[in-house]
């Protein structure tokens, strides 16, 4: 809960600020969170890129998707938006066929400088994606990371701006209006009662939109923690994680800033025909990853390729468990190509018919 307003200016530099401006310095500015060297993302916090080269495998699988759906380009481009330390396109290089690996022009589009040792064949970009991109646009935590403002309902039942101190302290700021209001009014209507609280998406609707509009021809696919407006959470989602562990959200650079993202609005953004919101348990399944554990049999004909396996089984189980990792949202949105839903069928449910 928040105290009352003061009399401080918003935004002085000084005094409290919109949780959006506080958490553009805090996590990019010049000594942000994410600007530093370092083990960057995978110091703090494990995302599915991290938590099995399977992720890596089922994109890459996808991009020989989207290759077929683009009649095979001379060349077929995957960019890894907001690449952490390359982590993501380096896997999908590797799980690539090699006729298809060929074709492939990899990008990795981050703010934070590239790795040491980086795989020569990625084509690192800072802040800006290539324009006029062939293929497969793939965003796997990005837009949790887009820093939004908040909103609270005041004790007479209007929605404020809530500031923040570099020390974390909040207090209510102007009420919100103009685009911002609109938005909420859009895509998560607040009640009247106070203390109830929204994170207004506007910022990642446009980022959205924009990463999307990179697009020639191909799929662009965002993954997050997200919600839709059937079920918004009713005091919203900010929070933070440092090293590993849920904090509190404090702007000061010394940890990261998330919040769930509403992935639902994003998709109207770019308001494209065929594009579709599913879970990650449901679209990894759609791509191979069945988290089956192997037959017992295998354990006598190939004991080395039964543990292989089962630790494949355990790591599948962690990338679509519910709760956890299965929950996240697919956005995947095609451009100048079909439904993306054709994109997202089983093979293994076809054979088994
Ligand atoms: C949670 S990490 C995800 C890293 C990686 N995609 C993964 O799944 O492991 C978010 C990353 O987004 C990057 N980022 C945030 N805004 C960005 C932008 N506008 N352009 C490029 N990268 C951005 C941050 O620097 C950070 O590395």
């Amino acid at each position: 809960m928040t105290t009352a307003t003061t009399g401080e200016a918003e935004g002085s530099g000084r005094g409290p600020r919109g949780w959006r401006e506080a958490a553009q310095e805090a996590l990019y500015g010049p000594d942000g969170f994410y600007r530093g060297p370092g083990p960057g993302p995978a110091g703090h916090f494990r995302t599915s890129v991290h938590a099995s080269p399977l992720f890596a495998g089922a994109v890459a699988r996808l991009l020989c998707r989207v290759d077929e759906a683009l009649g095979r380009p001379e060349v077929l481009d995957f960019v890894d938006m907001a690449a952490g330390r390359g982590e993501l396109v380096t896997g999908v290089l590797a799980a690539l066929p090699t006729d298809v690996a060929a074709r492939v022009h990899a990008y990795a589009v981050e703010l934070a400088d590239p790795p040491d040792g980086l795989d020569p064949r990625v084509d690192w970009r800072l802040v800006l994606p290539p324009e006029r991109v062939t293929g497969l646009l793939f965003a796997n935590e990005w837009l949790d990371n887009v820093p939004v403002d908040v909103a609270e309902v005041d004790p007479a039942g209007v929605p404020r701006r809530v500031l923040v101190r570099r020390d974390g302290t909040e207090e209510l700021g102007e009420p919100v209006t103009g685009a911002d209001a609109g938005w909420l009014a859009r895509w998560w209507p607040l009640g009247a009662e106070e203390g109830l609280r929204a994170e207004i998406g506007l910022p990642r609707d446009r980022a959205w939109a924009s990463a999307v509009g990179t697009l020639a021809r191909g799929l662009a696919v965002a993954v997050d923690y997200a919600h839709t407006a059937t079920a918004r959470p009713p005091f919203g989602t900010l929070t933070a994680f440092r090293e590993g562990r849920e904090t509190t959200p404090v702007p000061d650079g010394s940890c990261d800033l998330t919040a769930h993202v509403a992935l639902d609005a994003c998709a109207a953004a770019c308001a494209l025909p065929g594009t579709r919101l599913l879970p990650q348990r449901d679209a990894l399944r759609a791509l191979g990853i069945s988290g089956a554990r192997p037959p017992l049999s295998l354990a006598s004909t190939d004991p080395a390729g039964y543990v292989r396996a089962l630790a494949d089984a355990g790591q599948a189980a962690e990338l679509t468990a519910p709760g956890g990792l299965g929950d996240f949202g697919w956005l995947a949105q095609p451009v100048g190509i079909a439904d993306a839903g054709d994109l997202f069928v089983d093979v293994a449910d076809d054979e088994e018919q």
